[in-house]
């Protein structure tokens, strides 16, 4: 989705102002603008459709545009084509006011008509600027200031909103509005920032603020004033960013994401070492005492995309180990199905962003029925962490890529913890067991490096073969079934292939008949029980003519009988087969799309953090 940077200081503004759209590039764009203003001089504006590079070959990278003060936008289209008029930032005719936009004005049709009437037109389709256009109008008709016109608009407008605006008669200075969606304001020796994620502030800043919904921030340089949507100042906390720079760079990979998928196993051992203390899992800092686990009668896990698979994943171990019902939903389905929440029950709501809108509707709609919420989060700060009633940080670290890997292992390691402690609290697992558990999970780290050693230029050479595949299946059974999910997803997004995830028994209810000569059929299968009944439904496609890659534990090693070309994963404990047999599943959507020259990290269509519904 869109980003947003601003900065105002000493220094030339658009070198820095590109610099941060470059590291906002991952979040998915069409269009890029920047607006810089030099002392009292109206603001220039100069905008470019298509890559960030356009407009930095437009702008000799910033240098022919003169200013300390600036916004800079990557604009990913929702209201009218992706085009150079459309882009951001928007301004009225006379540049008095300038702005960049994040998010949706629902009702900018009836604005936009009562602007008409007042005299306005109109340059562009968008929404913002008809926001900006409304703005402007508060701000001659009142004649009380920025933060007053900005207030009045706010109460007008309908929708989502990270708003950073400029006005010709307050140079060096920039207002910034927010209503559920993100921005971090940063603050350095005389200069100020604005970003709508962390990578664009951590080379000149670890210092921020996190603006709420309905209100207002006055940036100067280096100081910044917050507002209520009465216009009274209000103290927000400066916190400061434990993420260092370099973990937002590429570090010498390819791609974010092969770094990321690289940076797995120490994802998943700082996940472990946050709650595992001597010994035991402590969720006390997410607030969950054993009293209210032990009331639990159900859970309701909420989530979108692969944060919805980790929830499919979570749900099975849940289930089995600590017996408490699941029910895992779709964040876009559950916010308008009226839902019915039982009493004792908990809403587990994942993300990595903490700012999908889906998401974030669901945790306030339960939280409107007075069911308790969890989030599992990523994004320290964002706002899913900061409205959920209960908190379990993932400590992935940044991740870049538009397809998740390491923020997705995280995610289940989280879910796995949550269903070995609830479970042992409840007493459904003896000690023994719990410790077994325990150990297994802190085997994970080293497994998942060991598989990415060993199994890297075999996979690498499979998707070669496999990079001109039209249609690809991934089947598995019980847990694996939602790594099959995972895997496909994974496979889609990133190389443009059509593939689909099917419980493996279900293949024969209709989809079966898709399967003819030589489709690759991707299975998992690590679950002992159900083994045998995955090799008759891999035979059953096999016999039909599909190609077959198995992904299954070490050990069984008669799947060669069966299989064109075999995985093999590490033993653990069969409730954490996910964490490893995603690994390979990743590894082949990563060289899938490498082989077909893509672009990796930035897919066709797609965003980092979905802040539209
Ligand atoms: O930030 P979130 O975890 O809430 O995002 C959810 C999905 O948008 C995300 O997992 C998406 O499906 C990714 N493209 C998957 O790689």
């Amino acid at each position: 989705m869109c980003g947003i940077v601003g900065y105002t200081g000493d220094q030339q503004a658009a070198p820095i102002l590109l610099a941060g759209l470059e590291k906002l590039e991952y979040r998915g764009y069409d269009s890029a603008g920047l607006a810089v203003r030099d002392g009292e001089r109206v603001p220039e504006v100069v905008k470019a459709k298509g890559r960030l590079r356009a407009l930095a070959e437009k702008t000799d990278n910033g240098r022919a545009m003169r200013g300390n003060c600036g916004i800079g936008h990557t604009r990913w289209a929702t209201h009218g084509e992706p085009s150079e008029n459309n882009a951001h930032p928007h301004c009225t005719d006379d540049r008095s006011v300038v702005a960049v936009h994040n998010g949706i004005i629902e009702n900018y049709q009836e604005i936009r008509e009562k602007l008409i009437k007042n005299g306005y037109t109109f340059y562009s389709d968008t929404d913002t600027e008809v926001a900006v256009k409304l703005i402007d109008h508060y701000y001659k008709k009142y004649n009380e200031g920025p933060l007053d016109a900005m207030a009045r608009a706010m109460m007008r407008i309908r929708g989502t909103y990270a708003l950073a605006v400029m006005f010709k008669d307050y140079p060096e200075e920039i207002f910034v509005a927010r209503q559920d969606n993100p921005m971090i304001i940063g603050v350095g020796e005389g200069e100020s920032f604005i970003a709508s994620d962390v990578p664009p502030l951590l080379p000149y800043t670890r210092k921020v603020y996190y603006i709420g919904n309905q209100e207002l921030g006055r940036l100067h340089k280096g100081e910044v004033t917050f507002y209520n949507i009465d216009q009274e100042e209000i103290q927000k906390e400066l916190v400061t960013i434990e993420w260092d720079a370099e973990a937002a760079e590429k570090g010498g990979y390819e791609h974010f994401m092969i770094k990321e998928i690289h940076e797995q196993p120490r994802a998943v051992r700082d996940t472990l070492n946050s709650v595992i203390r001597d010994g035991h899992i402590d969720l006390t800092e997410a607030g969950l005492s054993d009293d209210v686990i032990r009331s639990l009668k159900r859970i309701y896990i909420v989530a979108c995309g692969s944060a919805y698979h980790a929830g499919v994943a979570a749900q099975y171990v849940i289930e089995d180990l600590a017996r408490i019902p699941v029910r895992v939903e779709l964040a876009s389905e559950f916010r308008y199905r009226n839902p019915i929440l039982e009493e004792n029950s908990l809403v587990i709501i994942i993300s990595q962003s903490g700012e999908t809108a889906d998401s974030l509707a669901a945790l306030r709609l339960a939280k409107s029925q007075g069911v308790p919420t969890m989030a599992i989060v990523n994004v320290v700060g964002s706002t899913i962490a900061r409205e959920a009633d209960h908190i379990f940080y993932t400590l992935a670290g940044p991740e870049i890529a538009v397809a998740t890997t390491k923020a997705y292992s995280t995610q289940l390691v989280a879910g796995y913890l949550l269903g070995v402690q609830f479970a042992h609290v409840r007493g459904t697992i003896t000690e023994e067991k719990y410790e077994e558990l325990l150990a297994a999970l802190q085997e994970l780290p080293d497994q998942i490096a060991k598989l990415l050693e060993d199994d890297k230029e075999r996979i690498q050479w499979f998707a070669a073969k496999y990079a001109n595949a039209k249609d690809v299946f991934f089947i598995g059974r019980g847990i694996d079934y939602a790594v099959s999910m995972e895997g496909s997803l994974k496979l889609k997004e990133i190389s443009y292939i059509h593939s689909e995830a099917y419980a493996a028994g279900e293949l024969k209810h209709g989809t079966i008949s898709l399967i003819e000569d030589g489709i690759l059929v991707v299975s998992i299968l690590t679950q002992e029980a159900l083994y045998e009944k995955m090799i008759s439904n891999m035979v059953e496609v096999k016999c039909r003519g599909a190609y077959l890659m198995g992904l299954t534990t070490a050990g069984n090693y008669n799947i060669e009988d069966t299989v064109d070309f075999a995985v093999y994963i590490p033993k653990t404990d069969e409730h954490f087969t996910p964490s490893l047999a995603v690994v390979p599943l990743q590894l082949l959507g990563y060289y899938v799309s490498v082989s077909k020259g893509l672009d990796v990290d930035k897919p066709r269509n797609l965003a980092k953090s979905v802040t539209v519904e």
